[in-house]
């Protein structure tokens, strides 16, 4: 490729705009105007993080969903009642921790009138990872928790699978601790009852993991 072109190329690349020393609050604003994917065209706001100033605790999930995306706010809709539900089971305080998303735009498809959840690929999910690092270089927590695959591949890379590692506390670079397991949406798409109770009381069990963290 012709020097000018490629120089054009870098210029034109839009970035995400990680501020200089960083605070939470600094991160949430410039993240509004975060254009390093495609994604901020569709999506009604930036989902950024939202929870405790100093916590020991970080749920990361995948991307905002239909109503976190008009409310600003992460796991607010259904699967974030799971979340908020299993979390009280498990004795942890959601206030207390802090949580976020892979990918902070809904990415959607339209179905008739509805916007139906579409999975983030993996240029969207890299092209948000900065914001994520800067979030846990700010908050420094304990243990970092990954809320589906999504999160988990993200984190502790692709060939890392949910089903082979889920509640376990592993040692990490980026926290003391991670840990994966499934996300609350799986638990919501069960086929029957009596599969939704015993998913439930696995996802709680694998957040008392936590309790000595909470
Ligand atoms: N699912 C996610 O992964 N994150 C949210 O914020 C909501 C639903």
């Amino acid at each position: 490729m012709h020097l000018k072109a490629m120089a054009k190329r870098v210029v034109d690349k839009p970035r995400p705009l990680i501020p200089m020393n960083p605070t939470l609050e600094s991160l949430r604003q410039a993240a509004k105007n975060c254009k390093a994917c495609d994604l901020w065209r569709t999506g009604t706001q930036t989902v950024f993080g939202a929870g405790a100033a100093h916590p020991k605790i970080m749920f990361v999930g995948e991307q905002p969903g239909n109503q976190e995306d008009l409310e600003g706010k992460p796991f607010v809709g259904p699967a974030g009642k799971l979340l908020d539900s299993a979390l009280e089971e498990a004795g942890i305080d959601r206030s207390k921790t802090y949580v976020t998303n892979a990918v902070k735009h809904f990415k959607w498809e339209p179905r008739g009138k509805r916007r139906i959840h579409k999975k983030p690929n993996a240029a969207e999910i890299a092209a948000c990872r900065p914001w994520l690092d800067a979030e846990i270089s700010v908050l420094k927590p304990q243990v970092i928790v990954c809320l589906g695959a999504t999160a988990a591949q993200a984190l502790l890379g692709r060939d890392f699978r949910v089903t082979q590692h889920r509640g376990e506390l592993l040692k990490s670079s980026l926290a003391p601790f991670i840990m994966a397991t499934v996300h609350p949406s799986s638990i919501l798409r069960a086929p029957d009852d009596e599969t939704r109770h015993a998913e439930m009381q696995r996802f709680i069990q694998d957040l008392k993991q936590l309790a000595r963290f909470a």
